[in-house]
């Protein structure tokens, strides 16, 4: 368990240089992706350890790409975003919903549902975080397991102050508080698994299951 050094935040740390409506951000699609092949390569190295056959898994703020490897085979894979059009192109997903989750925290899905919920590249732009993650907390069976991986590119209007004035290793403790901050989630880890460092993207992930 990582103990949180930071000190409480408040609104004015997840203030954003664009406070327009998300979706008017989103509404173009992106079919790239956001950080290089390498670190993609990590990230699904790391999720074919974690995930398992048969996991119903959960892709939080998805796109077109949710890096799972290609040898698993989930039960199902549900995605979420905010461009149907980078959603609709992700060949990984059985499905998908889409919602503003700064607008609109509450997941629209039944209790303890999931084995595993991913966030890629992404948490930067929660104005909301402590919602959302006692959203995963309801949503995850006991056991259930999150990865939540950053690298240190970002949509600098659309990412939180907070995050826009931490380093990577500020990063990982601003993450590891949202898991504790939800008082469900154990063995709370940050890890540092960049391919190589200096050369690729740099890759960050934090872990946790649910209690
Ligand atoms: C940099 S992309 C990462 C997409 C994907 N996870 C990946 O690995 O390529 C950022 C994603 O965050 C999500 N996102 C940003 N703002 C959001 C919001 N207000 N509500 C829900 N999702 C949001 C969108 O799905 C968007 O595609």
């Amino acid at each position: 368990m990582t103990d949180s050094e930071n000190p409480p935040l408040s609104d004015a740390d997840f203030a954003r240089v664009d406070e327009m409506p998300d979706e008017l951000f989103y509404s173009t699609p992106r079919l790239v992706t956001h950080i290089d092949e390498s670190a993609c390569a990590a990230l699904s190295a790391h999720y074919a350890k974690t995930l398992r056959t048969g996991d119903r898994i959960l892709d939080l703020m998805s796109s077109y790409v949710s890096h799972l490897p290609k040898s698993l085979a989930p039960k199902r894979v549900i995605g979420h975003g905010m461009n149907a059009t980078e959603l609709e192109a992700n060949r990984q997903l059985d499905e998908y919903f889409l919602q503003n989750l700064n607008k609109t925290p509450v997941l629209p899905l039944e209790d303890a549902s999931f084995n595993a919920c991913l966030i890629a590249v992404s948490v930067q732009y929660l104005v909301n975080p402590a919602a959302v993650f006692n959203e995963i907390g309801r949503i995850l069976r006991p056991g259930g397991r999150v990865t939540v991986s950053f690298s240190n590119r970002m949509f600098p209007t659309k990412a939180v102050a907070i995050w826009r004035t931490t380093s990577d290793t500020g990063h990982g403790r601003l993450v590891a508080d949202y898991f504790n901050n939800a008082q469900c989630f154990e063995d709370v880890t940050i890890a540092d698994i960049s391919p190589s460092p200096g050369r690729t993207d740099p890759l960050f992930i934090v872990t946790a299951h649910k209690g």
